[in-house]
């Protein structure tokens, strides 16, 4: 099955395989190929180029996306989108003056939700979270990562993993699964917190790692839950089983998280609200993935990643929605993209590169996704007729998405 695209206004993120993120100066840089063709052979990108070289092919479809633009989907690196219900009522709350934490400590926050998902059947949780994950791919994005968390049980978290495996099964993006039992402590270990570490590491991790449900470990390292040794106990014990990490840290404050992420070749350390100079200086030249949550900070009214002051120093940044029912009910990459612009200041070319091709990086899939190259998933966002792509961040409220073409093929 052979797919033909024509007459693109621009084709943005064309990339050789060999880059896998792009870092500092580099991320203002967002090479592109005007009045473009690009051709899709069952699955994947096999060739593309100006319409001056379009060469003689027979295609089984051929479409027109005269004064649209083309760019590859967007690679959401940090979602919580299992869960069951919402938090609604705490929305209200801290409308009313209430602060995240405060909510936290009588026993909402995470504890709500882990509450609600453990009253919820698998089938039911399954059905909610494939409806998020439906829109979001609607909204552009093409490869996911999912954490579990919202368990804190040995069967809560096992049956959050199922769910993400199942959504792998049959949807037809790319899905990372990542555990995050250690998310907060649940109430019956407030006062025996090893406890819980031990199940995590002695039930929870060798279960896990036998039915092969995860691909990533995660820690919510932040004072009030997971403490920087504890973090670190929990990481190194993934690694024994092959699970590298991505971890919260920073969001409310610099305890020392993102020097063990790196100590530990953690694949990203996220959230990075609240970061001193040391904290950027730690990730200067390491492996680990710096990834920015704006819509996060919108929701909460907190600061955001301090993008230029990082990319000031060379680091890489990706963008990742978050979305999850306390801090983030939104998975709306292009409200990312508008907002990191907006509110980080980031130049539309470093937003989309932090949303593409460093999203990818950040879940461990950058050899298929996140760049237009030959060989990778034929993973598209087809824009409507747009001026250019800074419409894209500019015009923050509207769809400009025409559609969005998954594994080549049109999701409807
Ligand atoms: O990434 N910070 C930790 N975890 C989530 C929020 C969890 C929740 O409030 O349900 C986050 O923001
Ligand atoms: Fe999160």
């Amino acid at each position: 099955m052979t797919t033909l695209l024509i007459n693109i206004k621009e084709l943005l993120q064309v990339r050789n395989n060999d880059i896998v993120k792009v870092s500092g100066a580099a991320m203002a840089i967002l090479p592109s190929i005007k009045n473009a063709f690009l051709v899709i052979k069952d699955d994947l990108i096999s060739d593309f180029g100006t319409m001056d070289d379009l060469p003689v092919i027979t295609a089984d479809t051929t479409i027109d996306a005269n004064g649209k633009i083309v760019l590859p989907t967007w690679c959401d690196s940090h979602t919580h989108i299992v869960y069951a219900g919402n938090r609604e009522q705490e929305f209200v709350d801290r409308i009313n003056g209430l602060t995240y934490e405060e909510i936290a400590n009588r026993g909402g926050g995470i504890l709500n939700s882990a509450q609600k998902l453990n009253e919820t059947s698998e089938e039911d949780l399954y059905l909610q979270s494939a409806s998020r994950l439906k829109e979001v791919m609607q909204l552009g994005t093409g490869a996911i990562e999912i954490k579990s968390g919202y368990g804190l049980t040995v069967e809560g978290e096992l049956k959050m993993l199922r769910v993400i495996k199942k959504l792998a099964q049959n949807f037809p993006i790319a899905i990372q699964s990542t555990f995050l039992g250690a998310h907060a402590f649940p109430t019956l270990y407030q006062e025996k917190k090893q406890a819980y570490i031990d199940l995590i590491i002695n039930e929870m991790l060798p279960k896990i790692a036998k039915e092969n449900l995860a691909d990533f470990i995660d820690v919510f390292c932040e004072s009030g839950y997971f403490t920087v040794a504890q973090t670190e106990e929990i990481i190194k014990a993934g690694a024994h089983y092959g699970l590298r990490s991505k971890i919260h840290v920073n969001q409310f404050n610099s305890i020392g998280g993102i020097q063990i992420g790196v100590q530990n070749n953690a694949l990203s350390v996220d959230h990075l609200e609240v970061m001193t100079h040391e904290d950027i200086l730690a990730l200067k030249d390491a492996v680990t993935m710096p990834v920015a949550l704006p819509s996060c900070s919108y929701f909460l009214s907190i600061p955001y990643t301090p993008a230029r002051a990082m990319m000031a120093e060379g680091l890489p940044l990706a963008l990742a929605t978050d979305y999850n029912p306390g801090s983030t009910p939104s998975g709306n990459m292009n409200f990312v993209v508008a907002t990191a612009c907006i509110k980080m200041k980031m130049t539309p070319e470093e937003a989309i590169n932090a949303a593409t091709i460093n999203g990818a990086y950040a879940m461990g899939i950058a050899k298929t996704h996140g760049s237009i190259t030959i060989g990778k998933k034929a993973n598209l966002i087809v824009t409507k007729e747009i001026s250019s792509f800074y419409q894209l961040p500019y015009a923050f409220g509207s769809n400009l998405i025409d559609f969005v073409l998954i594994e080549g093929k049109v999701y409807e």
